[in-house]
Parts: C-alpha cells; sequence; structure tokens
C-alpha cells in the first residue's frame, strides 16, 4: 500500500472552502481562522481528507480574495498569521492536510507592486506587469467576464500605458517572462510549505503560462518553467501539489500534466467531465458522460483528475454546444437571474433538483465514482442551496448553515452586521437545512455524505486501478468498472426518475464470482455464467465488488 500512500492525492477528498464564510469566532460577522479551527472535527468525522482554502490573504476583496496586496499575510479580517498556524497545527493532529489558492497570474490593482510599477518605467516594479504604449495586435482573445469588461487591455492614466488583465481590470497580470517575477512566486510557494500547506490550488493555470501580448521574449518556455516548480514544491515538502484549475480543452489540459512521469500539475479539476455529466443528468442518459470519458487522455501514474459536481464559480457549461447549453439551462436554470455570462449557472445543485433527495444522493454518488478524486464545496453535505440575491458568482457563497439558531450559528453578530447574507426561507435557509439536525438523523443527508465518502476511500480501485465502461442496452443507466490488480469495482447509477432493471456479463475469468454491495441501493444477483442482474430503484446507485472464489 505505500505507493497509495505516497501518492496521497489520487484516493484524497478534498473539501473547498471560504475562511470567510465557514464560522466567525468573535462575532464581528465574518468567518475566521478561529472559527475554521472550532469547526475541524466537524470535518474530519465527515471524512475529508485534505482541505482546500480559498484565499485568505490581504485584499480588498472586489473578487472575493482572488485580488491580493500581500501575498505574504493573512488577511486581518480572518485573523492573524498565529491563527493560520493554529489551523494548521490541528489539522494535522486530525489527520487532514490543508491547500491553499496560488493566485499569481494577477495581483490587486492595489498590491503596492502595483503601485509602485504605475510610477513608470523607473520603477523597480515596472517590469514585473505587462504594458504597452497601444493595445496590441495578436494580444489575448476573449473575455472571462463579458459582463464587466470590454477589453484585456486598461488604461492607466498615471503611467499613459495600458496594462494587461485578464480578469477584472483590477486585477493586473503579472509579467512571468521577468525572472524576478519567477523567483517571487517561487518564494510565495516556498513560504506556506514552510508554513506547512500540502500544496495549492493553481488559480488560472493557462492564463499564468499565456504569454501573448508580453513584448519581451522569456529565457525559459512556460511549460518548463510550470516542471521547475513542480520540482521545486518536491525538493522544498515531498508530496506536496499543484492543482490546477485547467478549463480547457482535453488535449490542452492534458499538455498541464507534463510528460509521461507527470512532472508538471499533479492535478487538474475536470470541467470537461464536469460538463458532460450535466448533460447526461439532464437527459437522464449516459451517453454524454460515456462519450466523454472515451475522449479523456490517459494520465500519467502520478496524476490525478479532480471530480466536482459544483465549485465557488457559475457552473460553467462553456465547453457544451450552445443547444445542448440552452437544455441544461432549461432544466436547471430556466430564469435569467440563474444563469451568468450566458455560459453558467448560479445555482448551487438542491435546488436544480427540486430538493429530490434520491436524485441528489445519485449524483453525488455518481462525481465520486468517476476516475479521480472527489472535491466537494462546503455545504454540498447538507444541501445547501444558493441565495441568488447576492450577485454574480458570489450567490453560492453564502455562509455556512450550522444551526436553526441566529445566523445559522454562523455568527453571534447582530443580522445587520452581518456582511454575507444567509439562504433566505424555511426551506432552504438554516430552518431547513442545518448540520446541527442532520448530524441527528441517521437519514440526512450528512450521514449518507459521510458514508459516501467512507466508501470512496475504501473503494481505492478508483484512485488507482484502470476504468471501463461496462455496455448496458438501458440509455439511463451508467455501469463503470475499475481493475486494480486483482481487485475489480463495478459501480452502476441509474439516471432515471424510472426504476430500471439491467443485466450485463462479468469478465470470462469472473464466471464463478460472487458480487458483494458495498454501498447503495435495490437489488443484484449474479446468475449461472456471470450474468449480473441489477435492479435500481429511481435514481438508484450500487458500488459493487467482484469477490472471487478464494479471492
Ligand atoms: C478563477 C477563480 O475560480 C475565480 O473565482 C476568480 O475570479 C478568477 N480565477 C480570478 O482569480
Amino acid at each position: 500500500m505505500s505507493r497509495t500512500s505516497d501518492l496521497w492525492w489520487k484516493n484524497a477528498v478534498f473539501y473547498c472552502l471560504d475562511v470567510e464564510t465557514f464560522q466567525d469566532s468573535d462575532g464581528d460577522g465574518i468567518g475566521d481562522f478561529a472559527g475554521l479551527t472550532s469547526r475541524l472535527d466537524y470535518l474530519a468525522a465527515l471524512g475529508v481528507t485534505c482541505l482546500w482554502l480559498m484565499p485568505f490573504y490581504p485584499t480588498p476583496n472586489r473578487d472575493d480574495g482572488y485580488d491580493i496586496t500581500d501575498y505574504y499575510a493573512v488577511d486581518r479580517r480572518l485573523g492573524t498569521l498565529g491563527d493560520f498556524v493554529e489551523l494548521m497545527r490541528t489539522a494535522r493532529d486530525r489527520g487532514m492536510r490543508v491547500i491553499a489558492d496560488l493566485v499569481v497570474n494577477h495581483t490587486s490593482k492595489e498590491h503596492p507592486w502595483f503601485e509602485s510599477a504605475r510610477q513608470g518605467p523607473d520603477s523597480p516594479y515596472h517590469d514585473w506587469y505587462v504594458w504597452r504604449d497601444a493595445i496590441p495586435e495578436g494580444g489575448p482573445e476573449g473575455l472571462v467576464f463579458p459582463d464587466a469588461e470590454q477589453s484585456n487591455w486598461e488604461w492607466d492614466e498615471q503611467t499613459k500605458r495600458f496594462f494587461l488583465h485578464r480578469f477584472y481590470e483590477h486585477q493586473p497580470d503579472l509579467n512571468i517572462a521577468n525572472p524576478e517575477v519567477r523567483a517571487e512566486i517561487r518564494k510565495i510557494v516556498g513560504f506556506w510549505l514552510q508554513l506547512g500547506l500540502s500544496g495549492f490550488r493553481v488559480d488560472a493555470v493557462p492564463f499564468l503560462l499565456e504569454t501573448d501580448g508580453i513584448a519581451t521574449g522569456m529565457s525559459i518556455m512556460p511549460h518548463d518553467w510550470l516542471r521547475d516548480l513542480s520540482a521545486f514544491l518536491a525538493r522544498r515538502s515531498g508530496g506536496a501539489i499543484m492543482l490546477g484549475e485547467v478549463n480547457l480543452e482535453y488535449d490542452d489540459v492534458r499538455t498541464f500534466f507534463g510528460d509521461e512521469s507527470g512532472d508538471e500539475l499533479h492535478m487538474s479539476l475536470n470541467f470537461n467531465l464536469n460538463q458532460a455529466m450535466a448533460l447526461t443528468l439532464v437527459r437522464g442518459d449516459a451517453g454524454p458522460l460515456i462519450h466523454n470519458l472515451r475522449a479523456m487522455p490517459a494520465l500519467p501514474d502520478r496524476s490525478a483528475w479532480a471530480n466536482f459536481v459544483r465549485n465557488h464559480d457559475e457552473w460553467s457549461l462553456d465547453k457544451l454546444t450552445e443547444a445542448e447549453r440552452r437544455e441544461v439551462f432549461a432544466a436547471f436554470g430556466p430564469k435569467p437571474d440563474m444563469q451568468l455570462f450566458g455560459r453558467g449557472l448560479r445555482r448551487r445543485l438542491p435546488t436544480m433538483v427540486g430538493g429530490d433527495q434520491d436524485r441528489l444522493r445519485m449524483i453525488y454518488s455518481l462525481a465520486f465514482a468517476l476516475p479521480g478524486a472527489p472535491v466537494l464545496f462546503y455545504g454540498e453535505e447538507i444541501g445547501m442551496a444558493e441565495n441568488l440575491d447576492i450577485p454574480g458568482r458570489m450567490s453560492v457563497r453564502a455562509p455556512m448553515q450550522w444551526t436553526t439558531g441566529p445566523n445559522g450559528g454562523f455568527s453571534d453578530a447582530p443580522a445587520k452586521a452581518m456582511r454575507r447574507p444567509l439562504v433566505a426561507g424555511r426551506k432552504w435557509g438554516p430552518a431547513g437545512i442545518n448540520v446541527q439536525d442532520q448530524d441527528r438523523d441517521p437519514d440526512s443527508l450528512l450521514r449518507w455524505t459521510e458514508r459516501l465518502i467512507r466508501r470512496r476511500r475504501q473503494t481505492p480501485e478508483i484512485a488507482f486501478g484502470e476504468w471501463r465502461v461496462i455496455e448496458v442496452p438501458e440509455a439511463a443507466v451508467f455501469a463503470l468498472r475499475y481493475d486494480w490488480g486483482a481487485s475489480v469495482a463495478i459501480l452502476l447509477h441509474n439516471l432515471a426518475a424510472e426504476p430500471v432493471e439491467t443485466t450485463f456479463a462479468l469478465d470470462r475469468e469472473d464466471r464463478a464470482a460472487g458480487l458483494r454491495c458495498l454501498f447503495g441501493t435495490g437489488e443484484v444477483d449474479v446468475r449461472k455464467g456471470g450474468k449480473v442482474q441489477s435492479r435500481l430503484p429511481r435514481y438508484g446507485y450500487q458500488w459493487l465488488r467482484v469477490e472471487r472464489e478464494g479471492g
């Protein structure tokens, strides 16, 4: 088993949260590190093995912390560096790793580097950003936030030059062609590794490596630099990882994992599979998911995908065709205020499926069954909803719902001091959805998610094995098999609202084998000759292990 724990990320269960919205400890209406630390036992009991902290660095907060003014500190509202170290120590004690967002494609416009850079070419920091006297031909194309920006270049009155920004105009891009910038990024990475992080969720990787628009040459190829950074991580802290945000087509994503040894990113969030899953769910048809899996590139041994249902941004459907996207919108977010940028949905899953518990559970079971490691976004384990009154992508980032008490147990602050509104209403707000009630109820989503996580951890075939789709005639049934040495796991999902019965044959060498149901609903038998008959209820799922004679 040593190989499996060396590659810990392949069998990890990630949990993404924002310190700001998780737990407030001092009653100022803002979550903080001390609050999060007090909730680590909850996360450990849930079975989470690695936390992913969204940006917690000093920030003017114009993009929820993805706009940083100091890479070596903790935002004062969230606590101190001392509180961060306490969190790290406690997480280690509970056997949990921690990774954090590394946002170095850009800084905040208010970062002292940029403020100095604006003083003109004589500033030592001028060249840390990408400047042009006129908007160049052949600069980067496409806008990330088309609702807010018209161009990737912004005129700076003080400098009398344009600067590059791939995101908001208040987030100037760093110039990675400048060796000083690359050295600084290493220093940032080294700093947080030294404080105990097990790696980073690397923000906007393709934009970080992009050199379009940079006038000077780069002495190292961008991918070689990413490779160097990966080696640097390994030297400083064995086992530290880079989980990249790479929302590109599969062939392009593959290049970010590096060569056959996987020497660049360790993991990448699988946006392609996530979007195919959306279509499969809406249609109740395994086709799109199977099609997508078959197009998915094989990864080097050390590399892995990270799978998720929803994340902190809009549910981007940018990889689907216009017609497919319209299909998903019609089913999951028909009203204009549920949609964003014409490409995504700003809802969480439970409301999209009308609170259907069977469907919800099947979908998380499915996400945990896909090749890769699962990533939960805080609150998914209790079925939290969005608050569409919070603008833009922030709709899914409402405070965590702990109890039925004031502010859902998130904060003791008077309601008017709360910085981020809670989800409202008796059904979706804390009165209807909270940790305390669900913890007491063995049939709750929370307790079910605990079991799902335990089952996922105890099915290492998914993390380390080879997958293969089992062909079945029923379009609504998605059947996946994993082989890992002599171990075989079979995972069945019924994507439809009606019960279904399906049959398939085990491999020739398994004709005499039995099947053990590890987790799920419905019934399954193995008949003579290895013929499997499975009856799945509406939105049913079965996790099975092949048990060979004497095995
Ligand atoms: C991707 C993050 O997920 C998003 O929330 C952020 O706005 C952009 N990167 C810019 O950092």
